[in-house]
């Protein structure tokens, strides 16, 4: 899953990431502390490596192999030639912005039979870790006479000289993380590439095949990997694009094994899990399911309809659509289940037990005691203004113009000024054209004003009256009956009026040398007043509540993360995910989803044929998939059955940001590429459930298959080292 989206809408569900103790494959591990922590159960469990074989930073390992993709995924080196397994569908976004009409590689898929023949995608960036560093201790120091309120300003000037210091004299980049809710910090040091280069992906029916009907669920028969190359200057370093830059030779590879696998198989993922809140308060998980999931659901489900309607008009609005639209669709489903399973699997009810025995335990503990009633009381004064919150970020910001028009906040408050910072301009305007270039490339008109009609109205109808900017009076003197054609027929008229639609007359506003007329024409633009309404009126009155609620959360969730530590010191607890590198184990595993059914823990390519239904496109077969299925064309790539594994399941503990990481075996061999979570266990990231928490992956048998077979590409075949 993309982490972009997810991190948009994590950071204002209500909600706290505290660490949990591992039960017996929860848990995603800092790869630095297995040995002392978890090898002995690894090789219970069946690893059949040493622990300097997984992460080690002065020989290669493991780890070295391993790549945070563009910020939101995570890849894997497969070649000595800096070749990259990762997901279809974080490809994607690559893969679509490579697209024309003419050559619509989303459609038809490709395949660079040389390196020549490879894509360079721009904005895509990787990166390797380079070494993690527990460095609690020296960040502690230095905030023991801070209070808490100010650690967040506080920390940038005493993480900084840090970072400096570990990255002095080299090209690499850093920053450190907290962990524990603020109760520890670590100190990474990472490895940026930015020459990447599409060179290969499957056909969107293969990679996406199931679309939105079966994503989030077992069983699944989808082909979900895309492929790229890393490329380096001569000196095997970094460099910008450049045709004479080379394939990066990377420390280590992961070996491929097609030898197949069998239910309770050793198996563990390493990658970039990007966020869970696994100690989620039983107040969290109710504002949650009442209020928070179903209001995004709400405006991600009129936004995803708006969107489909002009999509299936014309291929060329299909893929400048394309990716945003699988993001929104993919959290929005996701949000439909989470509810669901927060229900289903009784986790508020987990959650009150579990805090019940906590506040028996902090009874008379001043530290600790309070946790829990500072806790209700944060919520309760925060309910009130939650769900504006949502629709400022879900709806408003949710219509890409006025979400543009947002970006001339700053802008206006600096004109507004007395005397003119321009230092301060200067940057104000390069964030107005970044945010330009990303309004550019996702505007659709016809599309965006339906989407901002239809959420002022959802705004107007959903939203306490009392909480409204005066300036909802204006737009809904607008003509029409209802709320829902005034909104309409407003937006109709923002669309015709802005300037910020005219590139030519947006480009003169942005260079005007004369500020007064600056002012006076960001003011005069409707589409920025109408934003600015929206924002203002939340930032002025409203975003008080935000903050505090964030800091009381924030706080006692540091103090019940540290309390749970203190009352279970024999437990092993490991962090909340944070786009940082950890490591799951367990084993290949089945599961009961309920009374009566059992899923086995693999699909074949029979499955896929099952499932296809041509009037459908989200479960389109191409035909020579079809013909290469009949003709029982599968290479070397089947499994005892004489079928072609797609997918199977595992009980590692993954999140959004995982997606694409390495599957590997006991042996360090890679077996498949996770992909998904399992609907029954979509309470996931908030409660662990042993019996139901699978992850899904793609066979690294149907990946070879496909390159090798649907591609053609012998060429990636031959440097991969595959072992039967
Ligand atoms: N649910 C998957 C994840 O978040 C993404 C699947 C993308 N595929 C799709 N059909 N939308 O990792």
């Amino acid at each position: 899953m993309n982490l972009k989206s997810i991190l948009a809408v994590m950071l204002f569900v209500a909600s706290f990431n505290v660490a949990k103790a591992g039960g017996d494959d929860e848990g995603m591990w800092l790869p630095v502390l297995l040995s002392q922590n978890n090898y002995n159960d690894m090789v219970k469990h069946g690893l059949k490596m040493t622990p300097e074989q997984l992460y080690s930073v002065n020989k290669s390992s493991m780890k070295d192999a391993v790549v945070w993709f563009g910020g939101g995924c995570t890849g894997e080196v497969v070649s000595n030639q800096g070749l990259l397994i990762t997901n279809h569908h974080c490809g994607y976004d690559a893969i679509a912005s490579l697209s024309t009409e003419k050559y619509n590689y989303l459609h038809d898929g490709f395949w660079a039979l040389n390196k020549e023949s490879e894509l360079h995608a721009e904005d895509l960036s990787v990166q390797f870790l380079v070494s993690m560093t527990d460095v609690t201790k020296e960040v502690m120091e230095k905030l023991k006479d801070i209070p808490y309120e100010k650690w967040q300003s506080s920390l940038p000037g005493i993480t900084g000289p840090m970072v400096k210091a570990a990255t002095k004299d080299t090209h690499y980049e850093g920053f450190v993380r907290e962990m524990f809710k603020g109760n520890q910090f670590y100190l990474f040091v990472m490895e940026k590439f930015t020459d990447i280069r599409l060179v290969g992906t499957a056909t969107e029916s293969i990679g996406k095949y199931g679309g939105d009907t079966d994503n989030w669920m077992w069983p699944r028969h989808t082909g979900d990997f895309s492929m790229f190359r890393i490329y380096a200057g001569k000196d095997n370093k970094p460099a910008p694009y450049s045709k004479d830059n080379v394939p990066y030779k990377p420390k280590h590879s992961f070996p491929i094994s097609i030898k197949g696998l069998q239910e309770n198989d050793f198996s563990m993922v390493m990658g970039f899990p990007g966020r869970t809140n696994r100690y989620e308060t039983s107040m969290g998980v109710q504002l949650a399911i009442d209020e928070t999931n179903p209001s995004i659901v709400k405006l991600r489900d009129k936004r995803l309809q708006l969107m489909k309607q002009e999509m299936d008009k014309n291929v060329g609005i299909r893929l400048q659509q394309a990716s945003r639209y699988a993001q929104i669709a993919n959290y929005w489903k996701y949000f439909i289940g989470q509810t669901e399973q927060l229900k289903k699997n009784k986790v508020w009810d987990r959650k009150k037990s579990e805090e019940a025995t906590f506040t028996g335990w902090a009874s008379g503990k001043e530290e600790y005691q309070n946790i829990f009633p500072n806790l209700e009381k944060a919520y309760k004064d925060y309910r009130p203004y939650n769900k504006h919150g949502v629709y400022l970020r879900e709806g408003v910001l949710g219509a890409p113009l006025l979400s543009f028009g947002a970006a001339f906040l700053d802008l206006e408050k600096l004109l507004m000024k007395d005397t003119m910072d321009e230092k301060a301009l200067e940057n104000a305007i390069k964030g107005i054209r970044f945010r330009q270039g990303f309004f550019e490339k996702i505007y659709n008109p016809t599309i965006d004003q339906n989407i901002a009609g239809a959420i002022l109205a959802y705004f107007a109808n959903d939203i306490d009256k009392a909480q409204h900017p005066a300036y909802m009076a204006t737009i809904l003197k607008s003509k029409g009956k209802t709320t829902e054609e005034k909104c309409a027929a407003y937006a109709k008229m923002v669309y015709a009026k802005t300037f910020l639609l005219d590139t030519a007359k947006l480009s003169a506003f942005l260079n005007m040398k004369d500020h007064k007329k600056q002012l006076k024409q960001l003011q005069k633009d409707i589409a920025i007043q109408c934003a600015l309404a929206f924002l203002k009126n939340y930032n002025d009155n409203y975003k008080k509540y935000a903050d505090a609620f964030g800091l009381a959360v924030a706080k006692e969730g540091k103090a019940y993360v540290k309390g749970l530590m203190e009352m279970s010191p024999a437990r092993k607890f490991y962090p909340d995910a944070n786009s940082t590198m950890r490591l799951t184990y367990g084993n290949v595993k089945s599961y009961d989803p309920k009374d009566a059914v059992h899923y086995t823990y693999y699909t074949t390519l029979k499955g896929v044929m099952e499932k296809e239904d041509p009037s459908n496109e989200e479960f389109e077969v191409p035909a020579k998939l079809k013909e290469l299925y009949l003709a029982k064309d599968f290479g070397q790539y089947t499994d005892k059955d004489g079928q072609v594994p797609v997918a199977f399941i595992t009980n590692n503990d993954i999140t959004g940001g995982n997606s694409g990481s390495p599957v590997i075996n006991a042996n360090g061999e890679l077996i498949g590429a996770a992909f998904d979570g399992n609907w029954e266990a979509m309470s996931g990231d908030i409660s662990f459930d042993e019996q139901l928490k699978r992850t899904i992956c793609v066979d690294i048998r149907y990946v070879l298959f496909l390159v090798e077979k649907m591609g053609g590409a012998k060429n990636l075949i031959a440097e991969m080292d595959i072992r039967k």
